[in-house]
């Protein structure tokens, strides 16, 4: 089997916040439980270039946009780095790959018949990069989202044509043939469309006289460039090759498009599952089959966003408390479902109670007593995922998409392994019946390393060390999530 996940690719206007690491890290614990199934997996993430916050950005402090995208994407690889996230690709729409295939799939629709030209006035939040009603402003004429004043556009653009593809849509979307996760989120899609005119979308922009020409121009219409959006949901098939003439890129298309699953906060839903879709059908391929839309991390009752000033720098956590630790809480404490609150001391309570008290001091336990009792036990190696305790509950959750369920199940079995310990009490029972305590540290060794098997797309690293440790009966090197008080 195939398996191809993506995460959104992120604006590099700034550096990453703890949201942004929140989906790509439900992408990367996706793709490696997909990865111990045995299943081919290609998981990608990238960064989304050629918007005009790009250029904002750069004139704010004077520098070539080129200079702001490279300093950023780095910081977005260092934090990808600091969190061991398993990309197979990075996309950057700047890429000539990018480009090909974007004009590919846009040449596509110019021959459907998808693209026609005509005048447009709107009002347009550069924030969100989207075209915004004076219905939905907030009190001040701010944007819904950003706090920014939307900028009147009056210009002559290529239209797509969504409006085509209204019923098409629904009935996809009701029959699930495209999924959207949760439900509630399919339902939004689906009165949104059911209860809206649905009109036709501007998918380019004009190059006015001295401006920078920045992002892709059209080739049959070099006084206009395409609309940031367009430009960017096309990655996830620029990314596999599309638009190349290469038998090994049309190889890598076949075998994962359409795309497993896409991954997404509900800010942008209505991207992935109104526009891209019918863009897809117009180009006459196939659509995603699923689209988990998670919520949005809050801090301070507001959505954590660099326009809004409210972020936690994921880095930072990360050199204090370690990768593991940001990527277990996040997964473990964040229903994938809702929009979370985060503050630092919930954070510190849960690395406490689950780290350090928990899994770290789990392994020592149980690894003292292996080693102190000459416990004997037979090879580990040859034990599966799907050996583990827990597995079908923690496969279900798996195929539901929903990672914080999947962590849950994991730590589950982890605290059964403490309680189990309390329960029979073998430092005791060592004293009056070492046989029998041996047995039970011997069945300890094998639960925890089945746990260690299910905690491995959530914390790999120490999931690796708790596999040898108990592979090769010692303790570990160094001590696992010392307290942090
Ligand atoms: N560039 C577009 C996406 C194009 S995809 C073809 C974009 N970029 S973004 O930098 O603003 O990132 C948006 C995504 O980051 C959100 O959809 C979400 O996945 C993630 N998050 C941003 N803020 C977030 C939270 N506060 N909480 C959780 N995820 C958040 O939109």
């Amino acid at each position: 089997m195939s398996f191809y996940v993506t995460t959104p690719i992120y604006y590099p206007n700034g550096s990453p916040h703890l949201g942004h690491a929140y989906s790509t890290l439900v992408a990367d614990i996706l793709a490696r439980h997909h990865r111990a199934l045995g299943d081919e997996t290609m998981f990608l993430t990238g960064t989304d270039e050629n918007s005009a916050k790009i250029v904002r950005e750069a004139l704010k402090s004077n520098e070539d946009p080129h200079v702001v995208l490279e300093r950023n994407v780095q910081r977005f690889k260092d934090l990808y780095a600091a969190l061991d996230i398993s990309y197979d690709d990075f996309i950057r729409t700047t890429e000539d790959r990018h480009h090909r295939g974007a004009l590919a799939l846009w040449n596509k629709l110019e021959a459907a018949g998808d693209v026609y030209r005509r005048a447009y006035e709107g009002l347009y939040c550069v924030g969100s990069e989207s075209f915004v009603t004076e219905k939905d402003l907030r009190p001040g004429n701010l944007c819904p989202d950003h706090d920014e004043h939307p900028i009147v556009v009056r210009e002559e653009n290529w239209f797509f044509r969504l409006s085509k593809y209204r019923d098409w849509l629904i009935e996809e979307i009701e029959s699930d043939h495209i999924e959207i996760l949760p439900e509630a989120r399919k339902n939004e899609t689906l009165s949104f469309l059911k209860n809206n005119e649905i009109e036709d979308i501007s998918f380019s922009r004009s190059i006015k006289e001295g401006d920078l020409a920045w992002g892709i121009t059209l080739e049959s219409d070099p006084t206009q460039t395409m609309y940031v959006w367009c430009d960017a949901l096309s990655n996830y098939i620029t990314a596999l090759g599309y638009g190349s003439d290469d038998a090994e890129d049309a190889r890598t298309f076949s075998t994962f498009w359409p795309a497993s699953v896409q991954i997404m906060g509900k800010d942008i839903l209505r991207f992935h599952a109104v526009y891209w879709p019918a863009m897809l059908k117009a180009a006459g391929l196939p659509a995603p089959k699923t689209l988990l839309v998670h919520g949005m991390i809050t801090s301070g009752g507001r959505k954590m966003s660099k326009s809004i000033g409210n972020v936690i720098d994921p880095l930072e956590l990360a050199n204090e408390y370690g990768g593991e630790a940001v990527r277990f809480y996040l997964a473990k404490e964040m229903p994938t479902f809702d929009d979370p609150e985060i503050t630092l001391e919930s954070f510190k309570a849960a690395y406490n109670a689950f780290l350090a008290n928990g899994i770290g001091n789990l392994l020592n336990r149980v690894m003292r007593m292996a080693i102190n009792y000459g416990v004997e036990y037979g090879d580990l190696s040859k034990r599966t995922l799907r050996d583990a305790a827990g597995f079908k509950q923690y496969a279900a959750a798996f195929e539901r998409f929903d990672v914080c369920a999947a962590a849950n199940v994991a730590w589950d079995q982890a605290s059964a392994m403490d309680k189990y310990i309390q329960d029979t009490e073998p430092f005791k029972m060592i004293k009056v019946a070492p046989d029998d305590a041996k047995e039970i540290v011997a069945n300890l060794v094998c639960r925890l390393y089945d746990v260690a098997l299910l905690l491995e797309p959530f914390i790999p690293t120490t999931s690796r060390i708790i596999r040898d440790c108990a592979l090769t009966k010692q303790m570990p090197a160094d001590a696992l999530f010392p307290r942090k008080d």
